[in-house]
């Protein structure tokens, strides 16, 4: 199996009800444990990388292609995440990429675009990606945080009533949504929650279109006071509940983004490491003690996704 586009990990999804987990990756640790928890749990995975992980060492491509020739009895869709113009695209899939998300709501100066421009850069983007079998993601709304380079204050929602246009128009794989969801370490204010009422319109107007989840990371506890507790600082973190992840299972989201859960994971890890054991010189120990931890954490998120078994 090995490789696949993330239209067939989605296809399936759609059909049994669960989501795919899409684990965004920035060091090889953290691949190697992705893959590992995947072969624990039987399930299939996006893992995905965006431009700056890219930039921050281009090799990492190499070893996400590595690591899914390694494991070839998972199913497992390698992802280009937030890419925002038709060249990195194509540069991507032209690499051997499965799937590409195209962020067609800003432009390439990183201002709020038209609809007009989202719409026809986006089917640029899935009439070359399909002549090679990639899948593309595209997106309507925008999402805020910070995401890359990017710190998008305020957010857009989705408008549903754009959605069947822009899926009919573009031929997408599937659609991001912004439904309230956030990046990063801060996603709501106060009680605020996901506007459920808005995917549940969306999910009506598209029930065939998988639908995308960012920011869906859940900032757990156990990680924001180890981090306190050894040393670190953060301010005001909230992430979105597993209910709230659950409930939008339910009402069409397929793939859920998770980046931040997994940054938290090791550096509260490599935190208590370090002070606990001052000696230790050796990159393999430090970095290599973070492992068993982010097996942990996404091997739960699997199943709490509904991902496991499903091979
Ligand atoms: P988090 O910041 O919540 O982990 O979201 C990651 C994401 O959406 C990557 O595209
Ligand atoms: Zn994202």
């Amino acid at each position: 199996m090995s490789k696949v586009p993330t239209k067939i990990l989605l296809e399936d999804a759609m059909k049994r009800d669960y989501a795919i987990g899409a684990f965004a990756i920035s060091n090889m640790e953290q691949i190697e444990s992705i893959v590992e928890a995947a072969i624990r749990c039987r399930s299939p995975l996006i893992i995905m990388i965006s431009k700056k992980s890219l930039k921050y060492s281009k090799y990492l491509a190499y070893l996400i292609d590595a690591a899914i020739k390694e494991n070839s009895e998972i199913p497992i869709a390698m992802h280009l995440d937030h890419s925002q113009n038709f060249d990195q695209c194509r540069e991507a899939i032209d690499f051997g990429f499965s799937s590409v998300m195209i962020d067609g709501t800003f432009d390439e100066e990183g201002k709020p675009s038209s609809f007009d421009y989202n719409l026809k850069l986006t089917k640029k983007v899935v009439d070359y990606a399909h002549k090679f079998g990639a899948s593309v993601e595209g997106e309507v709304g925008f999402i805020g945080g910070k995401e890359d380079d990017m710190e998008i204050d305020g957010q857009r929602f989705t408008d549903p009533q754009k959605v069947e246009e822009f899926v009919e128009y573009t031929g997408v794989d599937a659609l991001a949504v912004s439904i309230g969801n956030s990046h990063g370490l801060n996603k709501f204010v106060g009680e605020q929650q996901l506007r459920f009422d808005i995917l549940a319109e969306i999910n009506e107007r598209i029930p065939k279109t998988p639908l995308v989840l960012h920011g869906a990371s859940s900032l757990p506890e156990k990680y924001i006071q180890k981090i306190k507790e050894y040393g670190g600082s953060l301010h005001q973190v909230k992430g979105v509940p597993i209910e709230q992840i659950k409930k939008s299972i339910k009402l069409g989201i397929k793939k859920v983004n998770i980046y931040t859960d997994i940054t938290l994971c090791m550096i509260a890890e490599l935190r208590e490491f370090l002070l606990k054991r001052p000696e230790v010189i050796d990159p393999r120990e430090y970095l290599g003690t973070c492992r068993d931890e982010i097996v942990k954490l996404v091997s739960n998120k699997m199943t709490e996704f509904g991902s496991v078994d499903k091979l």
